[in-house]
């Protein structure tokens, strides 16, 4: 494995399952220094269990991403940890369907307060470290929903589309201090998100034509098909890369 990532100091939320894991895993397997949070103690456990082989450059911190003093206190335990910080990886999130004209103001809040309040706290608590950086990146999680392919998942969708508008003004706003922000867009990956996908009864599965890719026969990604991407954009092969998206989707929005 190359070692792109020797000595960088990392914080991954989303750490304690799905794509967040699979970017700890890789991240470590790069060289890293990595700190992980999650909402989930217990998926955190299973994250230092899959990672025993580079115990030693891990730590795990529970948090709540929607809360700003739980945001801002993860980041410090990080910076703390680390000496510093030179990633920023948001993949934390959840998804909740519901036909539009049924979903509740709760349930949309949720979303929101998760996937796109969570993300700009946890950028807003990581920015002053991260432009100490010599290299510093944020990897922002936006989805395939953003552009218009899933159905009954509005309040996601607003907030991945959120996510996007997000990283782009980041990506400018701080580009002259050296921090590039790029989202990665994925399509189906077989995650906790996916497994635990509850669609309304009588869901209309015609409209989720684009849930999922070509590649592989139409099946779904797999979270190291994700983490092996962000180790790129996070690295100097990255380099050229800032306030743009890539997608991971075996093709679902060709
Ligand atoms: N799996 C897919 O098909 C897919 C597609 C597009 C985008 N995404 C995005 O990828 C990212 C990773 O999701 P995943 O697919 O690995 O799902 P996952 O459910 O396996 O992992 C998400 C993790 O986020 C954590 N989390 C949820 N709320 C939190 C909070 N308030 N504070 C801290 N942690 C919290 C969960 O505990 C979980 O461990 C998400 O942003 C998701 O929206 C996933």
């Amino acid at each position: 494995m190359e070692s792109r990532h020797d000595g960088r100091r990392v914080l991954v939320t989303g750490a304690g399952s799905g794509i967040g894991r699979g970017i700890v895993l890789r991240m470590l397997a790069e060289g890293a220094r990595v700190v992980g949070g999650d909402i989930d103690e217990q998926g955190l456990k299973g994250t230092v269990e899959a990672a025993a082989d580079h115990a030693d450059r891990l730590l795990t911190v529970a948090v709540d991403i929607s809360d700003q003093d739980s945001a801002q206190a993860a980041c410090g335990t990080a910076t703390d940890h680390l000496g510093g910080l030179d990633v920023l990886v948001n993949a934390a999130g959840i998804m909740r369907a519901a036909r539009t004209h049924e979903m509740s103001l709760d349930l949309w809040n949720q979303v929101i307060n998760v996937n796109l309040t969570g993300t700009f706290l946890m950028c807003r608590a990581a920015l002053p470290q991260l432009l100490q950086s010599d290299h510093p990146v944020i990897v922002n999680f936006s989805s395939t929903a953003a552009f218009g392919s899933n159905p009954y998942m509005a309040a996601y969708s607003a907030s991945k589309g959120g996510v996007n508008a997000l990283t782009h003004s980041l990506a400018l706003e701080y580009v002259k201090q050296g921090l590039r922000a790029v989202n990665i867009v994925p399509g189906g990956i077989t995650t906790g998100i996916t497994d635990n996908l509850a669609l309304p009864a009588d869901a209309d599965w015609g409209l989720m034509a684009r849930l999922t890719g070509w590649i592989n026969g139409g099946a779904l990604g797999n979270p190291a098909d994700v983490a092996g991407v962000v180790a790129m954009v996070t690295s100097k092969d990255g380099r050229y890369i800032t306030g743009s998206e890539i997608r991971v989707d075996g093709g679902a929005l060709m």
